[in-house]
């Protein structure tokens, strides 16, 4: 059995929550792009693992359409309920929401594609979970996962708050066992788990300063713990009250575009 960490070491609270959506509407466009890319059509039966609020299913099922179906797993309740709600607001009746364990969901049918944004860095070996979930795909069936490169944010002219805050990131997120930049090796847990004729594309959503700085510093925020657990930062020395106007000063002053990390998708198949 596939083994992920047993906390989520991000959490759940009212304000991830948020901080989640505001990160997947800036995801979307980026998101739909892969799954167009890899191979999401009409008519597909799509698992989603590790669903959260559910956008990545959603996506998914704007793209495989009435005749297809999407199927959205994830342990948190509260995160299920707000994806049952988003997916009554927007109309779309082809997609359902269940409650499990992302590395023991037990999918008992077959589907055509499995996508996950953003959770295989949280399990203690992905090329495992991935392997798990591709059993549940039919015979040359699509793996899809989307996973970050945080190593590539940047702002550019060149700000140094921003280069060490992605810096101190990495190491904390490094710290916690998991691998800032999985997205840059995606294909090759892919490749590990037995899925074959995989591919690899990032993109990245180039954005204003001030939604830059947003989305680093509420990234930061839900860090914080991590860091401070790791010892890289004393949070009221790191200044976390100020860290968002500093670096929105910073970038201003430099005339800079704040680039986020690379949004890396990989994809293949099982054998057919
Ligand atoms: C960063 S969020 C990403 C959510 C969504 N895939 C997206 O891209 O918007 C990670 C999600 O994975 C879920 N998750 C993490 N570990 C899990 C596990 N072991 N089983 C089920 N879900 C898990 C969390 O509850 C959270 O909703």
């Amino acid at each position: 059995m596939a083994t992920i960490n047993d906390e989520y070491v991000i959490g759940h609270t009212t304000s991830e929550l948020l901080r989640i959506d505001q990160q997947a509407k800036l995801l979307e466009p980026a998101t739909r792009a892969i799954m167009q890319v890899a191979g999401l059509r009409p008519g597909m039966r799509v698992l989603d693992v590790g669903t959260g609020l559910g956008d990545a299913a959603l996506t998914a099922a704007e793209l495989v359409g009435p005749d297809g179906q999407v199927v959205g797993v994830d342990r948190d309740a509260e995160a299920l309920s707000q994806a049952r709600e988003r997916a009554r607001a927007r109309g779309l009746d082809n997609v359902r929401f269940e409650q499990g364990e992302a590395g023991e969901w037990d999918t008992g049918g077959q589907f055509d594609a499995v996508v996950g944004r953003l959770v295989l860095v949280f399990c203690k070996d992905p090329a495992r979970v991935v392997r798990h979930h591709a059993a549940s795909l039919r015979p040359g069936g699509l793996y899809l996962a989307m996973e970050w490169d945080y190593l590539t944010a940047r702002a550019d002219p060149f700000c140094p708050t921003v280069y060490r805050t992605v810096a101190l990131m990495a190491a904390a997120v490094r710290h916690a066992g998991m691998d800032p930049a999985l997205g840059a090796r995606l294909d090759g847990v892919l490749d590990e788990a037995g899925i074959t004729e995989t591919e690899a594309l990032g993109f990245r959503p180039f954005t204003t300063t001030k939604d830059g700085a947003k989305a680093l510093t509420g990234l930061v925020s839900t860090m914080l713990p991590l860091m401070e657990h790791s010892g890289l930062v004393d949070s009221p020395d790191f200044g976390l009250e100020t860290l968002r106007h500093r670096i929105a000063a910073e970038v201003a002053e430099a005339n800079a575009t704040f680039v986020l990390p690379t949004l890396v998708g990989a994809w293949g198949r099982t054998a057919r």
